[in-house]
Parts: C-alpha cells; structure tokens; sequence
C-alpha cells in the first residue's frame, strides 16, 4: 500500500525551503559536545521561572489539580487575563472576552482557524515570525505579504495595506513588537490600521506577546481602538520566563470566543490546571516580574548595541523592545546564509536567518539579546573579528 500523508503537512514541513533552524540545531548539538559555541538563535531567556509561580504549579500538583479543567480556562485565570487587558489598553473586557490557550503559537492558529477558510485572504506583514505563514494558511486561505521596509525602520507600508485589500481579504496579522525587527506600532500606526480594518470590515489579530516587557509594560493598542475587530494574542512565555508552560491567552469579542469554545474542545480540551494555577501566580506578581523582564533585555539591549557599533559592513537596528535585534549584513556580499555559515564555522557564533522571516529581511540576520552581557560582548568581539577578516 502507497502511504499518503495530507498536503499541509508536507507543505509545513517544507515551506520556505531552506530550515531556518539548520543551523541552530547544528550548534546547539556542538555546545553539548563542549565547543565553545555562543547560542543567540533563539527567543528564550536562559532564566528561571519566578519561584512564587513554581511553587503554586507544584502544590496544585500535590493537591491532585491533575484532572480535566474548563474549555476556556478557569473563571479566576480568564478574569485576570481580562483585567490584565483592560489595565494595558484602557477599554473594558470581561472573562467572556478571553480563553486560555496553550501559549500566542496556538492562539495564532485557532485565530487563523476561526476567521477565515479557503478563498480567503489575509493579510500578513513582511518580516514576519517565522510560523505566521503555516499558521495562517492552514485555515486554506492565501497569505498576501505587506511589505515593512528597513528604509521605513520596519515600520509597516500602509499605503501597500490597503492596497493589498481585496474583497477576499478577512484579516489582517501583525505583531507588536515585532518579532524580528523589534518594532512597536506607533499610536498613528495604529490609528491608521484601525481606520483602515474598520473601512474594510476587517478583522485584526495583535500578537502582542512581547508587549508585557515593551516600556511601560504595554503597547498602543489596536483593541482599545476597535474592541468588536480586534483579536489580542499573548502569553506568559517572554514576560515570566515561562517559554515551556505552554500558556497563553485569546482576547476578543464574546461572540468569537464562543466559537474558540468549540474548537479547543476538539483541538485542545483545555490547559492542564495546575499550569493554569501557576498562570494566575504568574499574574498576580505581574507588575514586578515584567519590571525584571524589561530591565533585563533592556540592559541587554544596550550592552549588545554598544559592541556592534562601527563594524565594517554590518549595522545594527535599534529594536524598540522584545529580545532581538537585526544587523544589516548586505554589505558583505555574501548573502544571510553565507554570512551565518561563515560566522558559524569560523567563530561558533549561532546566529537566525533574517531570509526565514520574510523578503524584506534577506540580507539581515537576527541576534537574540537574551543572554548573559559577557557573552553578547564576547558575541560581538566574534562578529567584529568575522566582519573585518572580510575585508
Ligand atoms: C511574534 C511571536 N509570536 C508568537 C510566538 C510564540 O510564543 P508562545 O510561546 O507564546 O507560543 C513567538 C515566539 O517566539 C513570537 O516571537
């Protein structure tokens, strides 16, 4: 018998063409056998998880929270998460506006899943994260790219926005901070993308799942602007060092959360509860953990910044928040690929494709700040001596 496989998965797998993550894999493989490897490939602080919210996860635990929990979240979590929302963007929303999911990654595919379907569009920014594109053509609908130009500080085109619209088009996806370029939409951008989804009738899904260590512990938000369009996705995973929990949240308008009901019942059954228990710790110590979060990558930020500056043929992009910054290596000649292959095999510096994220970011690579400040300056001292040797 000749084996089939559906379509999408073959076309996830393959989607892009080259793996991103080939040569995070690589070095990640070369650290455990003890060469001296710097890993900045990926978004996850090498932080633990606050005690306060182990240790509810743990006592959940021992008190047999081990059952099968409510579809949407438990009431307390959904109504923390609501405040939450309502404390950051200033317009009301209730535990009917939320559902706990298992971390922005899952929210971005029941999003994609509940608004649109084959023969639809939806709209995407160019750099995107890296699993926008099966998340969103998942549902069958086409993804149209919207270009962000480094000319424009990777700030969205959005005359190209609404260009792009067609009576096909159902959404509109964007991410604030953006994930790689770091940038958060301004209080006009926002404006202008509310004005336009509202000519439109369209929707807008926010993955702000940065913004909790954004300055100010917020962005400006879409969903303030537009409650009954606009889908807020986030997590605890890059405020409360919390990547593995696997939690995260949907905010929205009450009819659609109903229609998320349905689906994480067949798609999820729901967050383990203790997990959930420690998400509501995690919320309670809110205010002084995102404190840390921002204090943390900001430092970081700065200290990165500082030891990229003024070498040959590489520049450094100012992010406005989140843990990554871009560096423009256009000027070597050698391509993204050829510049982190080089970088890689000559100086063990684990770097990301900016081509993985989108057209507009072919010719950059991406550097994770979140790591110890010794090595983002020894980091640095690598790419420099790299950079320079190609002269
Ligand atoms: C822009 C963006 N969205 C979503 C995710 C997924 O986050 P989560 O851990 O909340 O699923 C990431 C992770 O790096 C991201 O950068």
């Amino acid at each position: 018998m000749k084996r089939r496989f559906a379509p999408i998965i073959d076309w996830i797998a393959h989607e892009g063409g080259v793996d991103p993550w080939a040569i995070h894999w690589e070095a990640r493989q070369a650290k455990e056998r003890g060469e001296d490897v710097i890993l900045l490939s990926v978004g996850d602080p090498p932080i633990d998880t606050p005690v306060a919210v182990v240790d509810r996860a743990v006592a959940a635990l021992r008190g047999g929270d081990t059952h099968y929990t409510e579809i949407l979240g438990k009431m307390p979590l959904r109504e923390r998460i609501a405040a939450m929302h309502a404390e950051r963007t200033g317009a009301p929303c209730g535990a009917e506006n939320v559902a706990v999911l298992a971390g922005t990654q899952n929210g971005l595919f029941v999003a994609s899943l509940c608004l649109a379907s084959h023969g639809d569009e939806i709209i995407t920014i160019d750099p995107m994260y890296t699993t926008y594109p099966a998340s969103i053509q998942a549902s069958g609908a086409k993804l149209v790219r919207v270009p962000a130009h480094a000319s424009a500080g990777f700030h969205p085109d959005l005359k190209a926005l609404e260009a792009a619209i067609t009576p096909r088009t159902r959404a509109i996806f964007l991410a604030t901070p953006s994930n790689p370029a770091g940038v958060v939409l301004t209080e006009s951008d926002c404006d202008a993308i509310a004005a336009i989804a509202r000519r439109h009738g369209l929707w807008i899904v926010s993955d702000e799942v940065y913004a909790g260590i954004a300055d100010g512990n917020r962005v400006p938000s879409l969903a303030a602007r537009l409650p009954n369009q606009v889908v807020t996705l986030g997590s605890l995973s890059k405020s409360h060092a919390m990547t593995g929990w696997r939690v995260g949240w949907l905010i929205g308008p009450a009819d659609l959360v109903k229609l998320v009901d349905e689906l994480a019942l067949c798609m999820l059954y729901g967050i383990p509860g203790f997990i959930q228990e420690a998400a509501i710790a995690a919320l309670d110590h809110r205010v002084e953990i995102e404190k840390d979060m921002h204090d943390y990558c900001q430092l970081r930020r700065e200290t990165l910044y500082r030891a990229l500056t003024d070498i040959p043929r590489v520049k450094p992009y100012w992010p406005d928040a989140g843990m990554f910054m871009l560096l423009d290596v256009r000027e070597t000649g050698l391509g993204s690929a050829g510049f982190l292959r080089g970088l890689f095999e000559t100086e063990k510096v684990s770097l990301l494709d900016g081509a993985a994220f989108g057209r507009e970011t072919d010719g950059f690579v991406r550097v994770c700040f979140a790591a110890e400040p010794a090595e983002l300056e020894e980091a640095a001292r690598r790419i420099r001596r790299y950079a320079t040797s190609l002269a």
